[in-house]
């Protein structure tokens, strides 16, 4: 069983490192194998549009994506943290994202030709399990948590749920004491455990 978790924050050590890192770690003592990977230290670039990965199944932008993205390849289970910034996923995660999504659509896929319909067959990244996490000062969740849910859903994962939105508040301006919101870690040992129920379930 292996899980890579993802904090897009740019903020070494903040409120979205400690949460998804606190999930990783629960994984750990159930005997998952799991890495966790943030952002806020390396160089990804946004998407540039250029389609190259249609034809080449890979991007054409050299940074950190390539590693990162291998390392997602050869997981069962991701689990993938923002903080909201302006009500939204920060803009580097969003940009890793876009070049996830597309490029593990095009490595199974083609483009379709003028007349025709689109037959997806399935992306680099199907049937595993995604956990989406959020954190923020106040507000804005919802719309940051949704962003991670669709990008799930249209790139073929297996989204988990816990017993209430796999979110956390941090306190005032700034502060990272996400480990203080005693209702988000108790939601978040809930997705741990919805992970290993399914991490469970997938064929050896
Ligand atoms: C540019 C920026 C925009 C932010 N926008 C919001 C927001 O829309 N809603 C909110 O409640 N907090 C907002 N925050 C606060 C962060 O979500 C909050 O501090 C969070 O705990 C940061 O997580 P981190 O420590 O993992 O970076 C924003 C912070 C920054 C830097």
């Amino acid at each position: 069983m292996k899980v890579v978790g993802i904090s897009g924050s740019p903020r070494v050590k903040g409120n979205t490192e400690y949460l998804v890192g606190f999930v990783l770690s629960k994984l750990s003592t159930k005997g998952a194998e799991t890495e966790l990977i943030t952002l806020s230290d390396k160089s990804i670039a946004p998407c540039k549009a250029c389609y190259h990965c249609v034809k080449e199944k890979d991007c054409s932008t050299k940074d950190d994506f390539q590693d990162i993205f291998a390392k997602m390849c050869g997981a069962d289970a991701l689990v993938i943290g923002s903080p909201v910034h302006h009500a939204g996923i920060t803009a580097k995660l969003k940009g890793f994202l876009d070049r996830t999504g597309f490029v593990s659509r095009w490595i199974g896929s083609e483009m379709k030709k003028a007349g025709e319909s689109y037959r997806w067959k399935g992306t680099a990244l199907s049937r595993k399990i995604l956990a989406p996490i959020t954190v923020a000062r106040r507000t804005g969740h919802t719309f940051a948590l949704a962003q991670l849910l669709l990008w799930g859903s249209v790139n073929d994962l297996i989204i988990v749920s816990a017993d209430y939105w796999p979110m956390a508040v941090a306190g005032a301006a700034a502060a990272v004491d996400a480990e203080s919101d005693e209702e988000g870690l108790t939601i978040m040992e809930r997705l741990v455990e919805n992970i290993y129920f399914l991490l469970e379930k997938l064929p050896k």
